[in-house]
């Protein structure tokens, strides 16, 4: 046997060995904490975590892709230092050869392509049903909503829909922060950003339309509730919606838990986990490149102190920033983010729903949890077995523990083999399919700026009774920054170097290469039957096709 749990090796030579070789590793990986000096980071990326020259080449052909769109970006750069204002949305596209989304420049203002975005785009888990367990949030007026419903819809009324999980709203209380400590870019310009709360219906196609958009959070006079009879004032409020989606879905969903959740068990599988024991050698492949990317500038300051670039596009100044992703950490629960538990909370089962990140991602969860359980079987003959592993045990402690990685909710100790197969299924699933979901959408929706601004950068509209034209809706993005964003998203979303299911077979065990042929096999059945189910959908989805799912956190 190959692959051995502490307790299997057979003499104190090589007990002493695997303890020596894991004290050095925690002598490279110390924790320091960053983001208002709350989220667990590396104190100092150590060289093997740098990738290789071929991960860089990747990224250099990837961004080559955008030379024949140069000279395009060069006249709308020349524009731009004149002085010159954005005419159309069709500027926004400073790519014409490698363009985001095309369809979405003459459409991303209809009422059904917001509602698709809930559940198709970059970050398809803030949406949650109204029931009667969580009915609406008090600061929304509910008979104010009963009026907007009454007008708006047609087919049911109020009581009967949300009875029929018909009625869904999106809350960005989360960035009040944000909306409290605005940022200032390119000397002294002001970015803006709210926290609104909004209502949508479920038609009778599956497919979500917005009804009912309040920009800030206290009901009150000045904070009124726009609908779709509000004209230019409605795509305004619908923008500012966008503009919360995109800060919530970096800062809470995706930079905070994804990139810097798998930070603290990578810190802990380094630190805890002899090269050889057998859940080292299954997470190994998940768990390369991210630390290299976590500690580029994107929100860490660099050496001088300045804070990182692509930070300065979200809309709150930098402490304002950072503290709202270390409460998006402190407010997280491991367990309760399982997927089966994020679907059960917000109550988003209705299967008339179109949900394809739910009906697809039930597929890949199910698979990545029965390999884990397979895979763990193999490596430990029962509860016994695992609870005697001190390693195993030691990482989780690594993982949750306030001096060391402080994720909050994962499990201080495994007691049976399901425990640590449900995990170890968990952090597959978050690496793999759930990364792909968040990440790799981003530039065809957030890519193309006006559709999903990280900041808005002239005012939400002050009430029912504002002017606003459709040049006013195009002073929310100047040109340069959303040149610089969609330029970063194109790099960070082109650019892919594994795929799940990949792992070196030499280095398995004859019984778990088993495992890993029949979980492969597995994946290109779930390939197949998401093929299918997306040829009869009314818009493809295809981020938890395993054919393109990345194998972690590789970007
Ligand atoms: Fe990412």
């Amino acid at each position: 046997m190959m692959n051995k749990l502490p307790q299997q090796e057979e003499n104190r030579r090589t007990v002493e060995n695997r303890k020596n070789y894991l004290l050095r590793r925690q002598a490279q990986y110390q924790y320091a904490y960053e983001y208002a000096n709350t989220i667990a980071v590396v104190r100092k990326l150590p060289c093997r975590e740098i990738p290789g020259p071929g991960y860089w080449l990747r990224g250099g052909i990837n961004l080559l892709q955008l030379i024949p769109s140069l000279p395009s970006l060069l006249v709308t750069y020349m524009r731009y230092l004149l002085g010159k204002p954005m005419e159309s949305y069709h500027d926004y596209i400073f790519y014409p050869f490698s363009p985001p989304n095309p369809a979405l420049v003459d459409n991303f203002q209809q009422d059904l392509i917001f509602g698709l975005q809930r559940v198709i785009g970059v970050n398809p888990v803030v949406l949650r049903a109204v029931t009667s367990q969580h009915p609406l949030p008090q600061k929304l007026p509910e008979s104010e909503i009963q009026r907007v419903f009454a007008k708006y819809v047609d087919e049911t009324d109020y009581a009967t829909a949300i009875t029929q999980k018909r009625v869904y709203i999106l809350d960005y209380a989360d960035l009040e922060i944000l909306q409290r400590n605005p940022g200032q870019i390119d000397g002294g310009r002001k970015q803006y950003v709210t926290t609104p709360i909004v209502v949508l219906f479920l038609q009778a196609d599956g497919i979500l339309r917005p009804i009912a958009i309040q920009l800030y959070q206290d009901a009150g006079l000045d904070n009124p509730i726009y609908t779709p009879n509000d004209g230019n004032l409605w795509l305004a409020a619908k923008t500012f919606a966008q503009v919360a989606d995109g800060n919530h879905h970096i800062l809470v969903t995706h930079a905070t838990r994804i990139h810097y959740v798998m930070e603290a068990i990578i810190m802990a599988s380094r630190r805890q986990l002899y090269k050889s024991h057998p859940l080292c050698v299954l997470l190994n492949p998940h768990l390369r490149h991210t630390l290299n990317v976590n500690h580029q500038h994107t929100f860490l300051r660099d050496r001088k102190g300045r804070p990182g670039r692509y930070g300065e596009l979200f809309a709150g100044d930098y402490d304002a920033t950072t503290q709202c992703m270390a409460n998006g950490m402190t407010s997280f629960d491991f367990r309760a983010s399982a997927f089966p538990n994020d679907i059960a909370s917000r109550e988003v089962d209705n299967p008339d729903l179109f949900y394809p990140y739910r009906d697809d991602g039930v597929l890949l969860w199910n698979a990545i949890q029965h390999f884990a359980t397979e895979y763990i079987d193999v490596c430990y003959q029962s509860d016994g077995d695992v609870a005697e592993d001190c390693e195993i045990q030691a990482w989780a402690h690594d993982i949750g523990a306030q001096d060391r990685g402080r994720i909050p909710g994962f499990p201080a100790r495994f007691a049976s083999r399901q425990e640590l197969a449900e995990t170890i299924g968990h952090v597959i699933f978050l690496c793999t399919a759930f990364h792909s979901c968040i990440h790799f959408n981003q530039y065809k929706y957030p890519g193309f700026v006006p559709n999903m601004p990280h900041s808005a950068y002239a005012p939400p509209p002050a009430g029912k009774g504002a002017e606003m034209d459709a040049d006013g809706l195009l002073k929310f993005q100047p040109a340069f920054r959303a040149a610089y964003s969609q330029t970063w998203t194109y790099f960070q979303t082109n650019f892919t170097v594994n795929r799940i299911g990949q792992y070196p077979l030499r280095q398995f065990d004859p019984a778990a290469r088993d495992v890993i042929e029949r979980f492969r096999k597995q994946l290109q059945e779930i390939a197949g039957q998401i093929d299918q189910r997306n040829s009869s959908r009314p818009v493809p989805y295809g981020r938890m096709n395993p054919r393109i799912i990345p194998n972690g956190v590789t970007v």
